[in-house]
């Protein structure tokens, strides 16, 4: 059922202001079978122009929590695009191990974790590869601006589509047990990522000097201000040798200074520059 442009505007702006994702003119469709799906999900039998309707009376809270979340686009697989995670296994994790030999610590984080596959991917190439991390202090955090996703990293079960995505079948038998239908990761790999709400446009809670950034497939959806913002705010997160990934589509290139793209094997990824000049800070 179509909203009135008015509405379709409010909802522009409510998911703009929430979660910094830009939907353009063409994306009404999307925003009407989001808000369809959502209201399915819930089992109501309201429109989506009353749903509306009650967000403009009721801007936060747990409906707004919802629609936002409906908003988002979570499309993400074991694997995704393998080069990064080959690049991390023969070039970044060796050096990374070699440099922090002294103190034995790693941090990673992953800023868009989607339902988890990112996340468990980047864990299982570093159980695969380098056991003697194991007595290190590895602090892996992975967040997204999702409950409903962040419930699904929370749980760690993923359909036999998923598992069928990207994951080779002996670390499926080695990391992941049988639950029905479904793939249970085990309790070994997911309690090596904390899990945690994080809004790249709102506040960040303390995160250790990162070594590693996956923030893959999620720029794409803001604006340039805003990625300037959030790369400003990336490098100083970052220790200063440190690997930033992103997206195969997605750049510092036009944002952010801070950064310097740097070949790995067969990807890119992107290095903090040691001096400065920021567009724009914070
Ligand atoms: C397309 S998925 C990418 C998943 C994974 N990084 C990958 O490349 O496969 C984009 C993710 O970004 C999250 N996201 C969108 N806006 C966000 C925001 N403002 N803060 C944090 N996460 C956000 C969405 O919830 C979604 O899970």
């Amino acid at each position: 059922m179509s909203i009135s442009p008015a509405d379709f505007e409010f909802m522009r702006r409510f998911v703009l202001e929430r979660s910094a994702i830009v939907l353009d003119e063409s994306k009404q469709y999307l925003v009407e079978t989001r808000l369809e799906t959502l209201l399915r999900t819930e089992g109501s039998s309201e429109s989506p122009s009353t749903l509306i309707a009650k967000l403009r009376a009721a801007p936060t809270g747990a409906l707004a929590d919802k629609v936002v979340d409906a908003m988002t686009t979570n499309e993400t697989s074991f694997f995704r695009d393998l080069h990064p995670f080959d690049a991390l296994r023969r070039d970044v994790l060796p050096e990374l191990i070699q440099r922090n030999a002294a103190d034995r610590s790693l941090s990673i984080w992953c800023g868009a974790a989607s339902s988890g596959q990112e996340p468990f991917t980047i864990a299982m190439t570093i159980l695969e590869g380098f056991p003697q991390i194991a007595g290190w202090k590895l602090k892996f955090v992975a967040t997204d601006i999702s409950h409903e996703m962040l419930a699904r990293c929370r749980e760690g079960r993923y359909s036999q589509l998923e598992v069928n995505r990207g994951l080779p079948a002996p670390l499926l038998v080695k990391y992941f047990d049988r639950d029905g239908l479904h793939w249970r990761i085990k309790d070994s790999l997911r309690r090596m990522v904390e899990f945690r709400e994080l809004n790249l446009v709102g506040s960040w809670p303390m995160l250790p000097a990162l070594d590693i950034v996956f923030l893959r497939n999620v720029l794409i959806y803001f604006d340039a201000p805003t990625k300037q913002k959030i790369f400003a705010r990336i490098h100083k997160a970052m220790k200063p040798d440190g690997y930033l990934f992103l997206g195969a589509a997605e750049s510092t290139l036009g944002y952010s200074e801070a950064f310097e793209r740097a070949k790995v094997g067969a990807t890119h990824c992107f290095r903090p520059r040691a001096t400065v000049s920021s567009p724009s800070g914070s």
